[in-house]
C-alpha cells in the first residue's frame, strides 16, 4: 500500500507546496526521493504530515504562544500554590494572547494544562487541592491552538529545595530531550532517535516509560508518527524535511512500568512510585537537521 501518493504535476506547474516556485526547482526531487525510499520498503511520512511554508508560520505563531505561556508559568510557580492556580495561568495567558489551550475538552480532558508530581508521569489534572510542597518535582505541559495550528511543549520545575536524586533525574531528562534532538536528521529514522534517547537514560541509571510517546503536531494536537524512545535502531518512519513532532521521553528513576488511574482516566503513574520527570520539545525537520518551534 503506497502511502506517500502526490499527484506528479507537471514539471514547470506551481510547486504543491504553496512556494510559487516551479515544481521542478522546488519539491520534484524530494518527492521522487520518498517515492524511491517508499519502494525501497522505508516507513515514509503521507503527503497531510508535511507542512509547507506557510503551516510552518502558523505553527511559528502557535509555538510563540505556546513559550509566554510556559514563561509565564516559570515566572509565577512557588511552593504554596495549588495546581489549580497552574491552570488559571495556563487559560489566561493563553487566552490574552488570543490561543486557545489545547488540552481543555480535547478528549474530556477537564483543564487547559497537564501537571504532573513527583510519581505522576504524565497527564496530571490540576486541581484546587493539590498544593505544590517545598521538595515536588513538576511538569507543566502546555499546549496552544492558534489560528488553527497546534503548538506542544513542556518543561520540569523543582520547586525549592529538592532532593539531589530528584534533581539528577531531572537533569538526565532534559539531556535525553537534547539527544533527541542531535539525532533529527533528515532521511534517517526515528526508531535511531527513539534508540539513543533511550541509552542515554539507561547508561545514566534511569528507565524510559514506553507505553506513552511523542507525536507528530502541528496541523493536529496528535498526528502520526508516534514517537518512541525504547524503539529499535534501523526501525520507524523516515525522517523527512517538513515533519513536525515532539520529543518528550518519560525518564524515571526507578523501573519504566507504568499504571492509569482509572477513576480520572488520564494521569500515569510509576508502578513503583519512583520519581519520573520529562521535558517536551516541538521540532521541525528541516534540510540539514532542525529548527526548535516550541520548548
Ligand atoms: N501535551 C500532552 C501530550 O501531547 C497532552 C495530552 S492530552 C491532554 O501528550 F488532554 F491530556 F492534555
Ligand atoms: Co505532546
Amino acid at each position: 500500500m503506497v502511502k506517500y501518493i502526490y499527484t506528479k504535476l507537471d514539471r514547470n506547474a506551481p510547486c504543491w507546496c504553496g512556494s510559487g516556485r516551479k515544481y521542478k526547482q522546488c519539491h520534484m526531487a524530494f518527492d521522487d526521493k520518498i517515492h524511491l525510499a517508499e519502494m525501497k520498503g522505508y516507513e515514509v511520512p503521507s503527503k497531510e504530515l508535511l507542512k509547507t511554508p506557510a503551516d510552518i508560520e502558523g505553527i511559528r505563531a502557535s509555538a510563540k504562544i505556546n513559550i509566554a505561556v510556559l514563561d509565564e508559568v516559570a515566572s509565577r510557580i512557588h511552593a504554596g500554590m495549588s495546581t489549580e492556580e497552574i491552570d488559571q495561568i495556563v487559560y489566561q495567558k493563553t487566552t490574552e494572547l488570543g490561543g486557545i489551550p489545547a488540552p481543555l475538552n480535547y478528549e474530556g480532558f477537564p483543564k487547559s494544562v497537564c501537571t504532573s508530581l513527583n510519581d505522576e508521569v504524565c497527564h496530571g489534572i490540576p486541581s484546587p487541592e493539590i498544593i505544590l510542597q517545598d521538595g515536588d518535582i513538576i511538569n507543566v505541559d502546555v499546549s496552544t491552538i492558534y489560528n488553527g495550528y497546534f503548538s506542544d511543549s513542556s518543561r520540569m520545575f523543582c520547586i525549592g529545595e529538592v532532593s539531589q536524586e530528584k534533581k539528577y533525574l531531572v537533569d538526565i531528562a532534559k539531556e535525553c530531550v537534547e539527544v533527541g534532538l542531535k539525532n533529527v536528521k533528515p532521511w534517517t529514522l526515528l526508531g535511531d532517535l527513539g534508540a539513543a534517547v533511550h541509552k542515554h537514560a539507561l547508561e545514566n541509571g534511569c528507565t524510559v516509560v514506553r507505553e506513552i510517546g511523542g507525536h507528530g503536531c502541528g496541523k493536529e494536537f496528535h498526528e502520526d508518527p508516534w514517537v518512541g524512545y525504547t524503539t529499535e535502531p534501523g526501525t520507524g518512519m523516515l525522517m523527512v524535511p517538513g515533519m513536525c513532532f515532539t520529543i518528550e521521553p518519560m525518564v524515571n528513576l526507578g523501573e519504566a512500568d507504568v499504571w492509569q488511574d482509572e477513576e480520572n482516566g488520564w494521569t500515569i503513574y510509576t508502578q513503583d512510585g519512583s520519581p519520573s520527570a520529562q521535558w517536551e520539545v516541538q521540532v521541525l525537520v528541516t534540510e540539514d537537521g532542525y529548527e526548535i518551534l516550541s520548548y
